[in-house]
C-alpha cells in the first residue's frame, strides 16, 4: 500500500518522480506528492490521482537531479492534501509506507513540532529532525529515530542540509534501490524502476541505506556497514502498459493464454506425463514424507489455494490440506502435524498478513514454500524454497491471471508429490493432459465468449445484489466470482456452496438480486441443476455459466465449449473474470483502482 519513489543523479528529477508514481499508483491513488532539492525545496502536494500532482508539477518546474515522492493509500487521516507526503520537519522531508504503532506517544514528546497532518509519518519526519542537530548526518539521526519506532516502514528521507543523499530504510514495507550509470533510483516496488536500470539492491528488514547519484552504501540499525548484493530484475515496460487496451484489467484477462503458458513452460512435460517444480529445494523422499499440507493467502490468492486443495486431495492419497486466510491464522494458537508442508500464496509477495504468518509457521519448524508471482518480493525472499508462477506483472487492483497461475502451479505441484509418492501415468496423466491443453482452452473461450459475456453483463449490470453458487471445486470459483464482482462493481454479492442455498441464502432470492450458477458436467451436476430448479421456483434471475450440454433452464446462459474436464472450473472462472469486468465498466467505475482498494496490502 503506497508507492515510493526516489531519484539522485544527473536528471531531472521531477519526471523521473511523477512517472514512477504513475506505475506506482496501483498501490494506493487518494493523494501523491513530490518534493525536489536544488538550492532549496520544491514541494508539490495534491489530493486525488497522480494526474492531479502531474498539473501541479507542469506549473512548478524545476531542473532538480534529487527527490522522492509518494502516492498514498490512507490509514491515519483522510485523503486531502495536508496529509499527502511528502511530510517536512524542519529541513527533514520524509515518505513513509506502512503504521507507526506508537506515534501517539512519540508525538507527545516532540513539543517543538507544528502538526499540520493527521498521519503517523508526519511523526516519524518530526522525530527524525528532533536528533538532527548540526553534529548530526542524515543517516544518524534517521537510525536514532528508528530505535524508537514501533510498527512497520519503509521510507525515504531528504534533508536540505544534506542535498546530494537519500537515505532509506526498510522494517516490513518494501523498498528497492535501482544502481544505474551515476544515479540511483529508489522504489518501493521494481516496476517504477523498468526502464531506468535492472540491476537492484533489494533492502531487508533493518538495514538502511545512503543512496547517492553514484554509490549505495549499507548498514544495519547498529550503524555497522553491510555488503550490498546487487541482483537483476526481469521487466520490459511492454509488462506494465496497457497495450491498446482500454484497462489493465482487460489486458491481464486476455493475456492468460500466454501468462499461464509462462507458468507451465518447463514445469509441464507432456511427453513423459510428468510435472515438476523446480526451486522447492526438497528431495524425492522429503517430498514422500509429507502428510499434511497447509495453504495460506488472502483474498483471491486465498481462493485459488482453496481450489488448489481440492486438487492436491484429488491426486495425493492419503494427504490431508487444511486452506487458511493469513489474517486469522497467524493470530491462532494453531498447531500443524509432523511433516506438513506450508504453501504461502501471494501475487505481491508482500502482503502484511501472508508474510505475518509465514513467519509464525516458519517459527514452528514447519517448512514453507512459496508460490508467488512478484521476483524478488519479501514473501519469495523469506520461504525455504517454492515456485514464481511468472504471469508477470499484475497492475489491476483486482488479482485475475495470478489466480490461474497460482491454481496451476499448485496444481503442478500436486502431480509432483504425487509422482513422489508413487502415483504412476496413468493416474496423473489427465491432469498433466488438461493443464498443457489450458491456455488454448483458455484462448478458445475467450475468442469465442467475449461479446456474449459482455452482453450478458450489460444486462445484469443495474442489479445491487448477486449470489454465486457452485458445488466441489465450483465453490472456491463461485466464492472468488462474488469476490471480483463487488471490487470492482460494487455490487454487494455474496458466494455460496450450492448445497448451502436452502440452509439460509434462499430466502434472499428477489427481484434485487440475480444469481450465478456455476455448473459443470461432473457427477453433482443433477443436485446443481436442483438448485437452479429451487431458485426458479421463486423468481429468480439465474445466469448459468456451465460446460455441460444438457438443456438448462436460466434466464441467461453461458455455453463453453472445452475439452476440459477435471479443471474447468479454471477455464469458467475467466468467464467470470470477463463478466465482473464488463459489470463495472457497464456502471461506469474506476476499473483497475476501485474505490477504497490498493493493490498490495502492506498493513494490517
Ligand atoms: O498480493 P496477494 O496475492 O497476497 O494479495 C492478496 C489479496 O489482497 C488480493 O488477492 C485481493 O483480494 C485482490 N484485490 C482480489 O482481487
Amino acid at each position: 500500500m503506497c508507492g515510493i519513489v526516489g531519484y539522485v543523479g544527473g536528471r531531472g528529477a521531477q519526471k523521473i518522480l511523477v512517472d514512477g508514481l504513475q506505475r506506482l499508483e496501483y498501490r494506493g491513488y487518494d493523494s501523491a506528492g513530490i518534493v525536489t532539492l536544488g538550492g532549496g525545496a520544491t514541494l508539490l502536494r495534491e489530493k486525488g490521482k497522480v494526474v492531479e500532482l502531474e498539473k501541479l508539477v507542469s506549473e512548478h518546474e524545476t531542473p532538480d537531479k534529487i527527490g522522492i515522492g509518494h502516492t498514498r493509500w490512507a490509514t491515519h487521516g483522510e485523503p486531502s492534501q495536508q496529509n499527502a507526503h511528502p511530510h517536512q520537519a524542519g529541513d527533514i522531508y520524509l515518505v513513509h509506507n506502512g503504521i507507526i504503532e506508537n506515534y501517539k506517544e512519540l508525538k507527545q514528546e516532540l513539543p517543538d513540532h507544528e502538526f499540520t497532518s493527521d498521519t503517523d509519518s508526519e511523526v516519524l519526519a518530526a522525530l527524525i529532525d528532533s536528533f538532527y542537530d548540526n553534529e548530526t548526518s542524515l543517516e544518524s539521526a534517521v537510525t536514532q529515530a528508528l530505535q524508537l519506532v514501533e510498527g512497520t516502514y519503509g521510507i525515504a528521507v531528504l534533508s536540505t542540509r544534506e542535498d546530494d543523499k537519500i537515505v532509506v530504510a526498510r522494517s516490513g514495507s518494501p523498498l528497492i534501490i535501482g544502481v544505474g550509470q551515476d544515479e540511483t533510483i529508489i522504489a518501493s516496488d521494481a516496476s517504477a524502476l523498468v526502464g531506468h536500470t535492472t540491476n537492484a539492491i533489494y533492502l531487508n528488514d533493518g538495514e538502511i541505506a545512503v543512496c547517492k547519484a553514484g554509490s549505495v552504501e549499507l548498514t544495519d540499525l547498529a550503524s555497522h556497514p553491510l555488503s550490498a548484493k546487487v541482483e537483476k530484475i526481469e521487466a520490459d515496460m511492454s509488462a506494465i502498459q496497457k497495450q491498446g487496451y482500454d484497462h489493465f484489467l482487460l489486458k491481464e484477462i486476455m493475456e492468460q493464454p500466454i501468462t499461464l503458458q509462462s507458468t507451465l513452460n518447463g514445469r509441464v512435460i507432456k511427453a513423459e506425463a510428468r510435472a515438476q517444480l523446480g526451486g522447492l529445494n526438497m528431495s524425492a523422499e522429503e517430498l514422500q514424507e509429507i502428510e499434511h499440507v497447509v495453504i495460506i493467502g488472502c483474498g483471491t490468492a486465498y481462493y485459488a489455494g482453496m481450489l488448489a486443495s481440492y486438487y492436491l486431495e484429488q491426486l495425493v492419497d492419503g494427504l490431508t490440506v487444511d486452506v487458511e486466510i493469513a489474517s486469522e491464522m497467524r493470530y491462532r494458537s494453531f498447531h500443524l502435524p509432523k511433516d506438513t508442508v506450508a504453501l504461502v500464496v501471494s501475487q505481491s509477495g508482500e502482503t502484511a498478513d501472508t508474510l505475518a504468518c509465514l513467519r509464525e509457521v516458519k517459527a514452528r519448524g514447519v517448512k514453507t514454500l512459496g508460490v508467488i508471482n512478484a521476483v524478488g518480493s519479501t514473501i519469495a525472499r523469506e520461504v525455504d524454497g517454492g515456485v514464481y508462477v511468472h504471469a508477470g506483472p499484475e497492475i489491476s487492483v483486482a488479482s485475475t491471471k495470478a489466480f490461474t497461475s497460482q491454481v496451476a502451479a499448485m496444481t503442478i505441484f500436486a502431480i509432483q508429490l504425487a509422482q513422489a509418492k508413487g502415483a504412476g501415468a496413468q493416474e496423473l496423466g489427465k491432469y498433466i493432459d488438461e493443464l498443457a491443453a489450458m491456455p488454448d482452452e483458455i484462448q478458445k473461450v475467450l475468442e469465442a465468449h467475449k461479446d456474449q459475456i459482455r452482453d450478458v453483463a450489460t444486462k445484469y449490470a443495474h442489479y445491487e445484489h448477486a449470489l454465486f453458487l457452485g458445488r466441489d471445486t465450483l465453490f472456491p470459483v463461485a466464492l472468488e466470482g462474488a469476490l471480483k464482482l463487488k471490487e470492482i462493481s460494487y455490487i454487494h454479492a455474496e458466494g455460496y456452496a450450492g448445497g448451502e442455498l436452502k440452509h439460509g441464502p434462499l430466502a434472499l432470492v428477489d427481484d434485487r438480486f440475480f444469481e450465478v450458477m456455476l455448473l459443470q458436467e461432473n457427477a453433482l451436476l443433477d443436485k446443481s441443476l436442483s438448485n437452479l430448479a429451487e431458485m426458479n421456483a421463486r423468481g429468480g434471475h439465474v445466469i448459468a455459466i456451465t460446460n455441460s450440454d444438457r438443456q438448462i433452464d436460466a434466464e441467461a446462459v453461458i455455453h463453453i465449449d472445452t475439452k476440459q474436464e477435471l479443471l474447468v472450473p479454471i477455464v469458467l472462472n475467466v468467464v467470470q473474470q470477463l463478466f465482473a469486468y464488463y459489470v463495472a465498466v457497464a456502471r461506469g467505475n474506476d476499473v483497475d483502482q476501485p474505490r477504497n482498494l490498493a493493490k498490495s496490502v502492506t498493513v494490517e
